[in-house]
């Protein structure tokens, strides 16, 4: 498939863009190259014949447009987005604008190509979101594709806001699109503001090790190889118009997530003492949702995807790749707000 993908410089989106060029596909990475981005996770792929890139905001139209019209995507993975809730409380309004306002802006460009070539029934637009969408749970159940949604963030309430704007313009116009709801992604090349990253830096820095609150939220951890695998899946075999939850049924809470980094820590790069006494509580983040859980029945029954790693065998992949690549992670530590505490009010 000749697929355009928007944020492909991010985690996620790079992650994707490794992956469907190791299967074949011709892929236009389309990306703003906001302090998110790391051109660099690409550097196993960015000279492929089938791997070409355009720095493009999707909240650019023309831009957008033009792109389409040259490259002549079969399918669209939109990925690109702020993505970091605790800056999306300290200044929200990059967020309405890119994930929402973008978001119109790509279903418009895609309407006008889908349009112009002929409506043709292969063309699919997939939009990538979170589970966040459905707000917080209490100590039992599980978010399905029928959970009502109940943001919490000015992160979850744009995203929400985007998902809705993708199911309207397949109910509207009839545009070609899957919709996928993840759980938190982990893996190498994460961004060193995301939790797991923080946890190994500060660590390895010999920094305290900050826990949001007493640290019982709980996370349903997916590995973001197996992601961007479920991703491939729903652009190929997935039902127009169909959503699709994805997780890896690993929860935790944060202070056992942190505990289990600490102990592989131990293990693979010995201190004189244990990396958990270096673990201090912080004030907790505003609006904290307390639980989000995936049921990932129907991509499991349908599409045949299920998670190739367990949350442990995918912790120690991702503390040796933060050990082993530290060149990446320092490279970024000098963008502006990393490595200080956002999102406090
Ligand atoms: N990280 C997670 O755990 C998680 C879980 C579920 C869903 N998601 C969703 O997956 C997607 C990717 O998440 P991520 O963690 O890789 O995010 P990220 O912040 O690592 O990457 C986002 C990318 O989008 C680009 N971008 C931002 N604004 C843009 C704009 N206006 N135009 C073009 N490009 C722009 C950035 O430069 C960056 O490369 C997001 O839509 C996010 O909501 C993330």
């Amino acid at each position: 498939m000749r697929i355009l993908i928007t944020g492909g410089a991010g985690f996620i989106g790079s992650a994707v863009v490794r992956k469907a060029i190791k299967e074949g596909h011709t892929i236009k990475n389309i990306d703003k190259l906001t302090y998110a981005a790391c051109l660099e996770s690409l550097d196993s792929i960015c000279d492929h014949p089938n791997y070409s890139f355009e720095k493009i905001d999707v909240c650019n139209r023309d831009d957008l447009i033009d792109c389409f019209n040259r490259f002549k995507p079969d399918a669209i993975m939109h990925l690109a987005a702020e993505s970091h809730v605790d800056r999306s409380i300290d200044a929200p309004s990059t967020f309405i604008y890119t994930n929402i306002i973008g978001t119109y802006e790509i279903l418009e460009a895609s309407r006008h190509f889908w349009k112009k070539e002929g409506q043709p029934e292969s063309f699919r637009f997939h939009h990538i979101s979170t589970d966040e969408v459905y707000g917080s749970l209490g100590a039992t159940g599980l978010f399905t594709e029928k959970t009502p949604y109940d943001p919490k963030s000015p992160y979850s309430a744009s995203k929400a806001s985007s998902d809705h704007l993708v199911r309207a313009w397949h109910e509207t116009y009839g545009l070609p699109i899957v919709l996928t709801n993840c759980s938190n992604n982990y893996g190498p090349f994460h961004f060193p503001e995301k939790l797991i990253p923080v946890v190994i830096i500060k660590a390895i820095s010999g920094e305290k090790i900050p826990i949001y609150g007493t640290g019982d939220n709980i996370r349903d951890w997916l590995y973001v190889e197996d992601h961007a695998d479920a991703l491939l899946s729903v652009i190929k075999d997935g039902e127009i118009g169909r959503s699709y939850n994805i997780g890896g049924k690993n929860e935790a809470t944060n202070l056992e997530l942190v505990q289990k980094i600490c102990v592989l820590l131990d293990n693979l790069q010995p201190q004189k003492t244990p990396y958990a006494d270096q673990i201090t509580f912080v004030t907790d983040r505003p609006g904290h949702d307390q639980r989000y859980a995936i049921d990932p029945s129907r991509i499991i029954n349908e599409l045949n995807w299920k998670p190739s790693v367990t949350l442990d065998e995918g912790l120690r992949k991702t503390v040796l790749w933060y050990l082993e690549n530290k060149d990446w992670w320092k490279a970024l530590q000098d963008r502006e707000g990393v490595g200080s505490r956002l999102g406090k009010i």
